[in-house]
């Protein structure tokens, strides 16, 4: 499912679109527009998944660079720049989204997926949240690229505790769920939404992006297995 129109679906929404990257179809003059307003952005394929093909790219002085998986170039120029973005994605529609400056775990960027489910009364419910945190060398937390599950808690405590950890993990929760149900109020067949969400250095939650069929399997890292057992009840049931 495109990445493009379920960013739109979400954006009629006027408390969930405060917490959405602002995102464009990319072309020269989009990608230029948005790395004057943001200086760091990340592009990525309309249609992709596991992390494949994402690039952070930034503007930096007259320099602009790109990363892909674990190598930077470098640039002079902004067109420089272009031709080889255009070699890297091939053919494939890609978007360009603001880039938020994730929270670090040990140097480690990280963010939070959000699983809201169907329940057996057809109702909308979170039913689980997990940290995700990237390879050191990598720019994206997602599993298949090298990503590690790990508890929310265990992520936030070098940087926040107590009650205000408390309620930054239910703020997250509060996002994802309201992210969920305007999404589906566009899509009402849908009965599961895997929610990415980051969170910049005030804490502030974005909505990276919605998966419409999310990996269930992901929460069997949390040592809590209730968890990893209602979401597969849930999907056996859907
Ligand atoms: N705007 C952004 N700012 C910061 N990090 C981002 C941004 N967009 C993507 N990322 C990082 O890259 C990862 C992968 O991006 P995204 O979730 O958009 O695509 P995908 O994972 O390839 O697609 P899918 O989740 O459908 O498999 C995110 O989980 C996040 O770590
Ligand atoms: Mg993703």
């Amino acid at each position: 499912m495109s990445k493009w129109l379920k960013t739109k679906a979400v954006l009629h929404d006027p408390h969930v679109r405060k917490h959405v990257p602002e995102t464009r179809r990319m072309t020269a003059q989009s990608l230029r527009l948005m790395l004057d307003r943001y200086a760091m952005v990340y592009i990525k394929p309309d249609a992709g998944s596991y992390g494949k093909g994402v690039m952070r790219v930034e503007k930096n002085g007259g320099k602009y660079s790109y990363q892909t998986e674990e190598k930077k170039r470098i640039f002079d120029s902004f067109s420089l720049l272009y031709r080889s973005i255009l070699l890297h994605k091939r053919n494939r529609p890609y978007l360009v989204q603001k880039g938020i400056h994730l929270l670090k775990y040990k140097g480690r960027r990280f963010d939070i997926r959000v699983m809201v489910q169907r329940n057996f009364q057809k109702k909308w419910e979170m039913t689980g949240m997990i940290g995700r945190v990237a390879h050191p060398k990598r720019i994206v937390t997602n599993y298949h690229s090298g990503g590690k599950p790990m508890e929310i808690r265990t992520l936030l405590t070098p940087l926040t505790s107590g009650a205000t950890r408390t309620r930054i993990i239910n703020n997250i929760a509060a996002t994802g769920y309201a992210a969920a149900i305007a999404l589906s109020r566009k899509y009402p067949k849908l009965v599961a939404v895997g929610a990415d969400i980051g969170l910049d250095t005030d804490f502030r939650p974005w909505i990276i992006e919605l998966n419409t069929s999310p990996d269930p399997y992901i929460f069997r890292h949390l040592p809590n297995k209730n968890v990893v057992r209602k979401i597969l009840r849930y999907t056996r049931s859907n």
